[in-house]
């Protein structure tokens, strides 16, 4: 009996050194001292002995037993400190390594470029309005005086809305001119920029593009105003204060008179001509570039939008965006600005 304790011990110590995880070294522990473990076996055999063996025996079993079971305790804490030492190792990280950039992206150069003439035009006093880009026919013909059948609808092809009756995509920001005034007395000093859509596609057209319009009304402005204001508008937006513009006349149902205006070319500087003599090609030579359409705003169309053309007169003008920022940035293909190839856009 005492020479089988004695082995049992052997045994498990070398079972519980040999275990190399918490889960086999529960399966030892079952096989030594579960209920039908070996442990146990000893102590049925107990009753077969003298009361002396009994207790003899009976206390070096349960010693035996007490240090198996320290040596349990022991390696599972081994068990433990080997797993962390193990994770520590192929865990770890290097905190002092560079972290990995995330790209960052900006704003699309169009829209860079709007949020500086819209800056230009804060400091000149005036407010940004805004209107929907699905128009109704209302705003966008008929109170700006363009009746239907009236031939100025032809100037520009109009997507109609299909199952949404007498709704465009507007075909001007001109609309907004009328929206502001229906719901605010004058004077009014605003601007508005967005999105116009005609069918018109090739080189310099997209079906998609984009305006500036411009409203001031108020007693006694004039056409003095107008050209003072789009001329410093322009100075500021090309950064260049030899800019010069001319007023050509020209034709819009809602401005009376009508008229488009130029500037001088900003890249060769009213001169066609290139520093080093070679033709401007922005300009085709001539120095001049045509960038709006202005006048000031019909009696009617003041009238059509509440105001009284006795007491106040007003200008309107309205130039292209996408245009303005291509010379602006040297930009030579329209497509471009729309074409969200990021070879081009990082350039900005
Ligand atoms: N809405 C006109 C166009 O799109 C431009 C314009 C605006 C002309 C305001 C005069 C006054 O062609």
């Amino acid at each position: 009996m005492h020479t089988h304790i004695e082995t049992l011990k052997k045994d498990m110590i070398h079972h519980i050194s040999a275990a190399k995880s918490a889960e086999s070294l529960k399966e030892v522990e079952v096989k030594y001292f579960g209920k039908n473990g070996l442990f146990n076996g000893i102590m049925r055999q107990l009753k077969d002995l003298s009361d002396d063996e009994k207790r003899t025996i009976g206390k070096l079993a349960n010693e035996t037993k007490q240090v198996l079971e320290a040596r349990v305790s022991e390696r599972y804490l081994e068990l433990e400190d080997a797993l962390m030492a193990n994770l520590a190792e192929s865990e770890w990280m290097d905190v002092t390594v560079p972290g990995a950039q995330p790209i960052q992206g900006h704003r699309h150069v169009l829209t860079q470029f709007m949020d500086e003439v819209e800056a230009v035009f804060a400091r000149m006093g005036f407010s940004v309005a805004d209107g929907p880009e699905v128009e109704e026919e209302h705003y966008n013909f008929d109170q700006l005086n363009i009746p239907a059948n009236h031939p100025a609808r032809d100037m520009q092809d109009t997507f109609w809305v299909a199952n949404l009756p007498r709704h465009v995509l507007r075909t001007q920001t001109s609309s907004v001119q009328i929206r502001h005034m229906e719901t605010h007395q004058p004077p009014v000093r605003i601007i508005t920029m967005g999105k116009t859509f005609r069918k018109d596609s090739d080189a310099t057209h997209s079906p998609m593009f984009h305006q500036l319009e411009g409203l001031m009304v108020d007693t006694d402005i004039s056409m003095a105003h107008l050209k003072a204001v789009i001329t410093e508008v322009l100075q500021q937006i090309f950064e260049d204060d030899s800019i010069k513009t001319r007023f050509r006349i020209s034709y819009f149902p809602f401005v009376e008179p009508g008229m488009e205006a130029d500037c001088t070319c900003p890249i060769c500087h009213g001169s066609g001509k290139l520093n080093n003599g070679v033709p401007c090609r922005l300009c085709k030579q001539t120095g001049w570039l045509e960038i709006l359409g202005a006048g000031m705003v019909h009696p009617q169309v003041l009238k059509n939008a509440g105001y009284d053309p006795e007491q106040v007169t007003g200008f309107a003008f309205g130039m292209g965006l996408d245009r303005m920022a291509m010379i602006k940035h040297r930009i030579n293909h329209l497509r471009l600005l729309f074409e969200n190839d990021l070879r081009f856009i990082e350039q900005f």
